[in-house]
Order: C-alpha cells, then sequence, then structure tokens
C-alpha cells in the first residue's frame, strides 16, 4: 500500500485551528499476468491494417506450455513515464514505445491516466522468433486491464492483445487455437478449436540462434504484399486452414504434418521472394530440414515449422520427443533443445 499525505486545515467547535495529516491510503494498481508463446501451424503474414493488425488471412496455432512470459503491471500516481524491463534489464526505447503506445488503449479503456512500471520475465530466448511477444503482450493485456479494475472476456482480451502483436491474440485462448479472419477490430480475435488436452503433440524447438533477429516481423508484414507469391498464399489459405483444423481435430497426424510443412514453406516463400528480401534461415536451419526424411524413414511422424527466425520447430506424437531431442541435442549447431506440450491460456499469477 502507498500513501499520500494532505495536510487539511479546520476550526474546531471553539474556533481553534486544527491542522490534520490526512493519509490518503491508495490500493495499489498491480496484477501480474502469465501466457505461453504459441507455434503457427498456418501461419499469419501481413496486413489488411498495420495499425490495428487485421490480418490478410486467418491463422491457426498451439500454445506453448513449458515456455512462458510472467508479466507484472503496476499502475503508480508518481510515476512521469512508463517504464520497462525485460528479463531485469531496461528495455530498448523502441520496446518501451511499443508497450507505451499499447497502455494507452487499456489507459483510454480503463478511463484513467496513470503511468504504469512493467516487468516481464520469460522462461526462453526473446525475439528470436520464438513469439516472445505473443506470449509478452497476451500477460500484459490480462495484467494491465486488471490492475485497473477492468474485467475482460476471453474475445475482448483476444482483441486487446492483438493490438500489442497480432499473433498474441492467439495466446489468450487455450490449446489449439483459431484466429479467425475478421474485416475489423471488432470481429479479429482467437478462440479455441481444441482444449490442449485433446491431442498430445509435442514442439522440439532446436535453437540454432538466440541472438536478436535483425528484422523484427512487424517490418516483415509490411514486406509481405512486395512479393508477388503473396496473393498466392493468401487465395490459398482458406484451404489449408481447413485442413488442418480438420486434421487436429480428428488427431490425423499425417494431414497435419502435410499441410504444416506446406504452409511454413509458403511463408517462407513469400519472405525470400519481399523487396527486399528476408531470407531468416541459417546454414543449420537447412542442415536440421534435411534429416528430417530420415527420422520419417525411421517410421517417426514428425514434421517441421519455421516461423520469422532460424530455429526449427519439429512438431510430434508426444512419445516421439524424447527420440528427437536426442538426435537435435547432438548437432553441434543446436546450442539449446526446448521441448513443449500444448499449453493453456493467459491467467492471472496470485502469488
Ligand atoms: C511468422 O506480428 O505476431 O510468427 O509481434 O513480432 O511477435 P511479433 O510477431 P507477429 O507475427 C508473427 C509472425 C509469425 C507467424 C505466426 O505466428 O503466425
Amino acid at each position: 500500500m502507498s500513501g499520500k499525505h494532505q495536510l487539511i486545515e479546520r476550526l474546531d467547535t471553539h474556533g481553534k485551528l486544527i491542522i490534520e495529516r490526512h493519509i490518503h491510503k491508495m490500493s495499489t494498481l498491480i496484477a501480474t499476468g502469465v501466457a505461453h508463446p504459441n507455434i503457427a501451424f498456418i501461419k499469419y503474414w501481413g496486413n489488411i491494417d498495420s495499425e490495428l493488425n487485421i490480418p490478410s488471412t486467418g491463422s491457426i496455432s498451439m500454445n506453448l506450455d513449458a515456455l512462458w512470459s510472467k508479466t507484472t503491471v503496476t499502475f503508480e500516481e508518481k510515476l512521469k513515464e512508463d517504464t520497462l524491463a525485460i528479463n531485469g534489464n531496461p528495455a530498448s526505447l523502441l520496446a518501451l514505445q511499443r508497450v507505451s503506445t499499447f497502455l494507452n488503449i487499456v489507459r483510454t479503456m480503463a478511463n484513467r491516466q496513470i503511468f504504469a512500471d512493467v516487468r516481464s520475465v520469460n522462461n526462453f530466448p526473446i525475439a528470436a522468433g520464438l513469439a516472445s511477444s505473443a506470449s509478452a503482450f497476451a500477460a500484459l493485456s490480462l495484467a494491465a486491464t486488471r490492475a485497473l479494475g477492468l474485467t475482460l472476456s476471453e474475445i475482448e482480451l483476444s482483441r486487446l492483445a492483438r493490438r500489442g502483436s497480432g499473433s498474441s491474440c492467439r495466446s489468450v485462448p487455450p490449446g489449439y487455437v483459431e484466429w479467425q479472419l475478421g474485416r475489423g477490430n471488432g470481429d479479429s480475435y482467437a478462440h479455441s478449436i481444441a482444449p490442449a488436452q485433446h491431442w498430445l503433440l509435442t514442439d522440439c524447438i532446436a535453437i540454432v540462434q538466440s541472438s536478436e533477429k535483425l528484422i523484427g516481423s512487424q517490418t516483415g508484414h509490411l514486406l509481405a504484399a512486395t512479393s508477388p507469391f503473396q496473393p498466392a498464399r493468401i487465395l490459398d489459405a482458406p484451404r489449408r486452414l481447413a485442413i488442418c483444423r480438420q486434421a487436429i481435430l480428428q488427431r490425423d497426424f499425417d494431414a497435419l504434418a502435410k499441410i504444416i510443412e506446406l504452409d511454413s514453406n509458403m511463408l517462407h516463400a513469400v519472405m525470400i521472394t519481399s523487396d527486399p528480401p528476408l531470407v531468416y534461415w541459417q546454414p543449420s536451419t537447412l542442415a536440421i530440414l534435411k534429416i528430417i526424411p530420415d527420422m520419417r524413414a525411421q517410421g517417426w511422424p514428425v514434421c517441421y515449422t519455421i516461423d520469422a527466425g532460424a530455429n526449427i520447430h519439429i512438431i510430434c506424437p508426444a512419445d516421439y520427443s524424447a527420440k528427437i531431442e536426442r538426435i537435435l541435442s547432438q548437432i553441434p549447431t543446436v546450442s539449446q533443445v526446448l521441448i513443449s506440450p500444448p499449453g493453456g491460456g493467459v491467467s492471472i499469477n496470485e502469488d
């Protein structure tokens, strides 16, 4: 609890001046949200409205239970501006501006003009194509709205998170999630298509690059329209989404594998044919892609997908993850292997 002192002068019943010191107790406006990043099976790349993050296509993803961002927001009247620390270090001006712009939306919703101290901690490499801003903005959406006394529905929260980072709207609902194609702010949000327990898939992530990527997704989305392949990608999206949705609902790994890999390849085809071209892969990304057919030749159900980074996500049923982890961790260029089952949605941390 913080307090504010105020001196109040009044006359008592005998006309004597009394000066009273009042301490106004102010409840601290603080809340902590926890959210998981998600791996997109059918990916989001390109917007029809970049200001509101309204995508050109729908997308489908799985939340990653083993990875998390925990964000604590403290609104305090004494603050003269917003502050942001990521993993204990003051964030870059760019990151702070992005968070401040987002907090302005929350302040407008709550009709409060008060700055916040934001502290975000992640248990995985940030800004390396692992969707750290997805989990960070989902956690921030819940923490900031709760701290200001707002209770939003899942849809409202997903819509809000989308404003911070598009894919973040998919980290709000639990499990397997679809971000439906909407035309504007009102109908552009994500919902669960199946809970995490529906299908115990595992994401085995080979980290070949944990440093910050040079071109962030926000710039990438703007470049998408410069690729002659983007219209074909958009046109075919409803078909890929339907196959992916169906494969998840029917737990059909072969159908899922085929469509996930096609979608990832289409995304990177757009990226490398943009102006200027975006090449996120490293030689080791390709080297790992090349061993996936060997895994399949042994009868292992596996498939790959790659986001806006060099790291590779290998998706498999849970009982194959130990074998894949063993193989990936023997590759010299792989610095770390992260293993994650499907995860839940955003929640408040009560500690
Ligand atoms: C390639 O704009 O959501 O991961 O805000 O930079 O995290 P950041 O990304 P965002 O774009 C994500 C692009 C993608 C595909 C996807 O997750 O759908």
